[in-house]
């Protein structure tokens, strides 16, 4: 899937592009049906939510489980993603947020680029966010919201959240969130929330702000995200383990646009386990054998 240039033109200004029901019900349930297995194992890469059983997120299914493996190469993400990034990508991050009914916690707001920065030692901004909703999302299970333009901003001071939640996020402070709303249009668009049915897509700029809030309906929320960096940008620093940022910084290679559909091979190498080394971390930076 390539994008026109009026859709170049809007990403570049509203900082995302919105794509509903790009992946049909057939193909949606490939991959919400393989869920609930992910989900019930008892491994560090399911996050639950604080003081709860449910899962807030689960890390890096596209390295053990079939159909994440093939979604990763999905040509309808990863040719857009090259197009708008100039150059051939490799998988950041892989996370399948659960947002479960009326257990679901907030996202403070942030940028998604703040946190590979200040954690990762990633160089530039040249990454980018991909969520497919696996449930239908509406106005009563947690939508995402955006602040429209304010990936223009660039990199905005954040701080390290440790406590709100289970999951540590580099946030940002609400007095800032409110001049952004108000220059993004106020009431009048300074907010958004693109809401739709399972399968849709959403890209996302890493530096656009973003946030949801709980999910108190009995609908649960489950959506993917893929963070897809250019593999010139690969990350500096192996402070967070391997299943929250990847250290393998091959080019994704696409498979056909009906894979999800159909048997095709695919590499799982943490199929039978995750290694050790997966766990391991250092504040040292890196040089990575990297051909770019
Ligand atoms: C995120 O920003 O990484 C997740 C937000 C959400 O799932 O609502
Ligand atoms: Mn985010």
């Amino acid at each position: 899937m390539r994008l026109t240039p009026n859709q170049l033109e809007a990403f570049d200004r509203e900082g995302y592009l919105f794509f509903p029901g790009l992946f049909s019900p057939e193909e949606t349930k490939t991959l919400i049906d393989a869920v609930p297995e992910l989900y019930a194992r008892r491994e560090a890469y399911n996050v639950r939510e604080k003081g709860s059983e449910a899962v807030r997120t689960n890390f890096a299914a596209h390295m053990y489980s079939e159909p994440f493996a093939k979604l990763a190469r999905h040509p309808r993400m990863i040719q857009p993603v090259e197009d708008l990034l100039g150059e051939k990508l490799y998988m950041h991050q892989f996370k399948i947020n659960g947002k479960m009914a009326f257990e679901g916690d907030v996202w403070q707001w942030h940028q998604d680029y703040g946190t590979w920065l200040n954690d990762d030692m990633m160089p530039t901004e040249r990454a980018m966010n991909v969520a497919i909703f696996l449930d239908d999302v509406n106005e009563f299970n947690g939508p995402l919201m955006f602040i429209p333009g304010s990936h223009k901003r660039g990199v905005i001071d954040a701080k390290h959240d440790l406590t709100t939640t289970s999951y540590p996020l580099w946030t940002v402070d609400n007095g800032l969130i409110s001049q952004l709303v108000d220059r993004a249009g106020g009431k009048s668009g300074g907010m958004v929330s693109p809401q739709g049915p399972a399968g849709s897509m959403i890209l996302f700029h890493s530096c656009l702000v973003h946030a949801s809030s709980s999910n108190l309906s009995p609908w649960n929320r489950v959506s993917v995200y893929l963070s897809l960096c250019a593999v010139s940008n690969y990350i500096r620093r192996h402070k967070r383990p391997e299943y929250i940022a990847h250290r393998d910084f091959k080019p994704i290679e696409c498979l056909p646009d009906d894979c999800l559909l159909k048997d095709y091979a695919v590499d799982m190498p943490w199929e039978n386990g995750m290694p050790a080394s997966a766990l391991q971390t250092s504040l040292d930076p890196i040089r990575a054998e990297v051909a770019v």
